[in-house]
C-alpha cells in the first residue's frame, strides 16, 4: 500500500510541474500580446514627421524622378542621393552605384503598385507604395556588390523582379561624378 500512495504523490508532482510550465508559457503569451498592442497604438499614434508624396502617373513627365534624374547624385556637401523607381517587374536603374565612406540617402518611389526594397545582406530595407517617396539614409564601409531584391508579392512577375547595387571606392566614385551627373551602373 506504501507503494502505491507513493506512486499516487510522483504523478501528483508531475501534474502541478504541468501546471506550472502551462501558466509560463500563457504569461509570455500575455507579454507579447501587450508588447505588441503597445507597439502598435505607439507607432500608431507617432504618424511620420514628414510624407512626402510623388504623382505615379507623372513621374515621367517632370520633377524629381523624371529618368534623366534617376541614378546617384554627388551633392555640393559631399552626401550622394540615389533617386530610383520601381514598377512591374524592375527597377529603374536596375544596378545603383553608390561610393565607400559616404553618407548616402535613397529616395524610391513606385510606378504602379507596391514593391520592396531590400539590399541583400544588410538591414536596409524599404517599402515602395505608389503615391509617396520612401527615404532611408545609408553607409557603406566596404565596396563589393549586392543583390536587390523586390520582397513584396507585386504579382505574377514578382520573382523576378531584382536590381543590384555595386558598392565602388569613394574616390573612383567623385571621379566619375566629375564627368557624369547622374550615375549608375546599367551597362
Ligand atoms: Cu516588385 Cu515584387
Amino acid at each position: 500500500m506504501t507503494h502505491l500512495s507513493t506512486s499516487d504523490e510522483g504523478a501528483d508532482h508531475g501534474e502541478q510541474t504541468e501546471r506550472r510550465w502551462a501558466a509560463v508559457a500563457v504569461a509570455i503569451l500575455v507579454l507579447l500580446v501587450v508588447m505588441a498592442t503597445f507597439a502598435a497604438l505607439y507607432h500608431g499614434a507617432m504618424p511620420q514627421s514628414r510624407v512626402e508624396t510623388a504623382d505615379p502617373r507623372t513621374l515621367h513627365l517632370g520633377g524629381e524622378f523624371i529618368e534623366s534624374n534617376l541614378g546617384s547624385a554627388l551633392e555640393p556637401d559631399g552626401t550622394v542621393t540615389v533617386r530610383f523607381i520601381g514598377q512591374q517587374y524592375s527597377f529603374t536603374p536596375s544596378c545603383i552605384l553608390v561610393p565607400t565612406d559616404t553618407p548616402v540617402t535613397f529616395r524610391v518611389t513606385s510606378a504602379d503598385v507596391v514593391h520592396g526594397f531590400l539590399i541583400d545582406g544588410t538591414n536596409i530595407n524599404l517599402m515602395l507604395v505608389p503615391g509617396y517617396i520612401s527615404s532611408l539614409g545609408a553607409r557603406f564601409e566596404t565596396p563589393g556588390e549586392r543583390l536587390m531584391p523586390c520582397h513584396e508579392f507585386c504579382s505574377v512577375g514578382h520573382e523576378g523582379m531584382w536590381g543590384r547595387i555595386k558598392i565602388i571606392d569613394k574616390a573612383a566614385f567623385s571621379r566619375m561624378a566629375a564627368e557624369r551627373r547622374r550615375l549608375s551602373c546599367v551597362e
